[in-house]
């Protein structure tokens, strides 16, 4: 169903009253390039907890701090050779950098779930960084959705899964990217890649080898990496190469023109793909479809994030 509630156009005005709201602690929906967050003062405790009711999300699962640049970054996280070549290279965009927190930082321990790491990233997108530059906080902000839930990539997206638990969305039409960043942490052999996204392993490769995938024992986990997530309210049916009677079809390529309800890019594009991929089970999930049956996705550049999404969208709900 469709609300239209509190969704505000871009405006200098809304983006003013937008930081005002930042500023005494209440939640404001923003658009980034990958998808829309719930942002938070990310040094305020109560409002970072806000950000946990509001979504219903487990306490022990750390949040990205975003920030306007480098030097503001700096005041918070200790940066070694390697990630500073990282944000040299990627920043402002779709990767995160999971790094020891500075011995003063003021950011709130709830937001990084108790880890002595933050998260942290300058997205790339204009609204973002002028909300950040006008609030002046440093703005600890999860996907702007129900937890477990698909990823908004749309201003209607939040104002459908979050109602009034947001005091403003801003609206800056759709995410160009389409799913999250990237997620990388640090280590002796190598970088370590966390949760893949907007940012492919090959990349992250070619500035900065070895990238190394994480290991479930490994000592850098992403706690946020639930099996289940990013789920439709029906079943997801992977590899689907037919539909049966009441399934939805999500094609990929000409091969699946023919019986596709939605096709995520006729022509085969893993980036115009990743940019349908959360629009389209967003609109399967409001048809009432017994099931949504996808077409293989090949496992490589974009679609790692991809596929990393549908399998968790396939996983069995907890
Ligand atoms: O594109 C994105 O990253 C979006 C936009 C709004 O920026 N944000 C987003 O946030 O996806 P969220 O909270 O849904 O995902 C944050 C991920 C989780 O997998 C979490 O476990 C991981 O980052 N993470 C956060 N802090 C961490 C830390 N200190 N150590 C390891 N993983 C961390
Ligand atoms: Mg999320």
């Amino acid at each position: 169903m469709s609300v239209k509630n509190n969704i505000s156009s871009s405006s200098p005005e809304n983006l003013a009253k937008a930081a005002k709201n930042i500023q005494a602690g209440e939640l404001v929906a923003f658009p980034t390039e990958t998808v829309y967050g719930l942002g938070a003062d990310a040094t305020n405790d109560k409002a970072v907890a806000r950000i946990f009711e509001a979504k219903g999300r487990p306490s022990f699962n750390p949040l990205i701090v975003h920030l306007p640049d480098i030097d503001t970054a700096k005041k918070y996280v200790e940066f070694d050779e390697q990630a500073e070549l990282l944000a040299t290279h990627f920043w402002p965009g779709a990767l995160t950098l999971v790094l020891p927190r500075k011995k003063e930082c003021p950011i709130s321990r709830l937001a990084s779930a108790g880890l002595d790491t933050l998260a942290v990233r300058i997205p790339a997108n204009p609204l973002a960084l002028d909300l950040l530059k006008m609030c002046d906080r440093p703005l600890a902000a999860p996907s702007a959705n129900p937890s477990g839930q698909i990823s908004p990539t749309h201003a209607q997206h939040v104002a459908d899964g979050l109602r009034d638990k947001v005091s403003i969305i801003l609206d800056g039409g759709a995410c160009k990217i389409g799913v999250e960043s990237t997620v990388v942490g640090f280590s002796k052999e190598g970088i370590v890649l966390l949760r893949p996204g907007g940012v492919t392993k090959e990349q992250l490769e070619a500035v900065c080898p070895p990238v190394l995938d994480a290991k479930p024992e490994s000592e850098i986990t992403s706690p946020g990496m639930l099996l289940s997530h990013y789920a439709p309210s029906c079943p997801v049916r992977l590899n689907a190469n037919d539909k049966t009677e009441g399934e939805a079809f999500l094609g990929f390529g000409r091969d699946y023109e023919a019986i596709s309800t939605i096709n995520l890019s006729i022509p085969g594009d893993l980036t115009e793909a990743t940019a349908n991929l959360f629009s389209a089970l967003h609109l399967l999930d409001e048809e009432g479809y017994t099931s949504i049956a996808v077409a293989p996705i090949p496992n490589m550049g974009l679609g790692v994030a991809i596929n990393d999404r549908l399998k968790r969208a396939a996983a069995p709900r907890n």
